[in-house]
């Protein structure tokens, strides 16, 4: 069964007799830190308290090579999990992260997971895609490029959808697969921001939810969000059915979560789907920050949705990196994420810690 068509029926039997089993429409809080797997065990485990400590339930992570001693942290270098060619794996990563898990798990923290991230096909970084399929690279820093051979290349998607198979058999310590690890997963994405900044309206990635959707029966489906409102909010998404999750990533602030977020609540609910608030976030210093995040997770939680903010890591940055250091921001996340978990909220999340 699918988890939506488990939704369904709890939504139903809680109208019936919401009392008995106490199934209802809830919401959370929750952060990225992407490549929190390579940081120094103490650093890791400092984040992890921290964020147990505020509240926070699930923690976005990227299958993605990480370089050594970025954005000020402490932290190993570590290849993808595809090296010099697709298909070419390379688990070290995979076996981090299960590390992460099981410190993660024991303080009430869930995984999402994002299997590749769209900006390292020519943009941030150049992976074993690139290569390839002699995807066109850009300074990211400058534009995005045009990596839409990724998506439209019938070899590229099978190529994914191996990548998609493999990370998902990848077993946990003690044996289980990650496509059934419910205890320390909470949600897949797609990918990071499949199609962001490519004007794109074409499904055809989706073949890689197929192969999610096959492979995992209790642990969410996700998008994994675009670059903005409106291709987050892509019409394909509210008709794919092996999507649970529609992932909304913005940096626009609260008006626009306050224009947009109505008409998406309607609409999910329409198409049965669930909406997350996956990535938001504030720059500057500690009180800009705190005021930010206090506006933006006010609207959130006033519409019961749940929100990751992007992006907790130690040490912090007048960047979006913040930490318990940053102590009028780290206080607007703690009380939001309290506030974000005794929210009614809008969707009925299942599989939460
Ligand atoms: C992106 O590249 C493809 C070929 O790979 C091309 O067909 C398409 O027109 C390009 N899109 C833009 C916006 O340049």
């Amino acid at each position: 069964m699918k988890i939506n068509d488990f939704n369904v029926f709890g939504a139903v039997l809680a109208i019936v007799c919401s009392n008995l089993i106490g199934v209802s429409a809830n919401s959370f809080a929750g952060a990225s830190s992407y490549f929190l797997y390579t940081l120094q065990q103490s650093d890791r485990i400092a984040v992890l308290d921290a964020m147990q400590a505020a509240g926070l339930k699930t923690l976005r992570i990227f299958v993605t090579q990480v370089a050594q001693n970025i954005k000020g942290c402490t932290n190993s270098a570590v290849n993808d999990v595809e090296v010099g060619t697709t298909g070419n794996w390379d688990d070290t990563i995979l076996q981090m992260i299960d590390i992460l898990i099981s410190e993660a798990m024991p303080r009430g923290i869930k995984l999402i997971i994002a299997p590749h991230d769209r900006y390292a096909l020519g943009c941030w970084q150049s992976d074993v895609y690139v290569a390839k399929y002699n995807i066109p690279p850009t300074d990211c820093s400058t534009a995005a490029n045009n990596a839409s051979i990724f998506y439209t290349n019938t070899n590229a998607i099978a190529d994914y959808d191996k990548r998609l198979l493999h990370i998902l058999s990848h077993k946990y310590t003690d044996g289980t697969p990650w496509s059934q690890l419910t205890d320390g997963i909470f949600a897949f994405n797609i990918q990071n921001e499949a199609m962001g900044h490519m004007d794109m309206v074409d499904n055809q990635v989706y073949g890689g939810v197929i192969v999610l959707a096959q492979s995992e029966m209790h642990i969410y489906v996700s998008t994994g969000g675009g670059a903005y409102w409106s291709d987050s909010l892509n019409y394909y998404n509210f008709y794919c059915t092996d999507i649970d999750i529609i992932d909304i990533h913005s940096y626009d602030g609260t008006s626009a979560i306050n224009s947009n977020m109505p008409g998406a609540i309607n609409t999910a609910n329409q198409q049965g789907k669930l909406l997350m608030m996956e990535e938001w976030g504030v720059t500057g210093d500690d009180s800009t920050k705190a005021s930010g995040m206090t506006s933006q997770i006010n609207a959130l939680n006033g519409y019961g949705v749940p929100w990751s903010l992007w992006e907790v890591v130690k040490p912090s940055s007048t960047d979006f990196e913040t930490f318990t250091d940053e102590t009028q921001a780290w206080s607007a996340i703690t009380t939001g994420a309290k506030a974000a978990n005794r929210a009614s909220g809008a969707f009925t999340f299942n599989n939460l810690p």
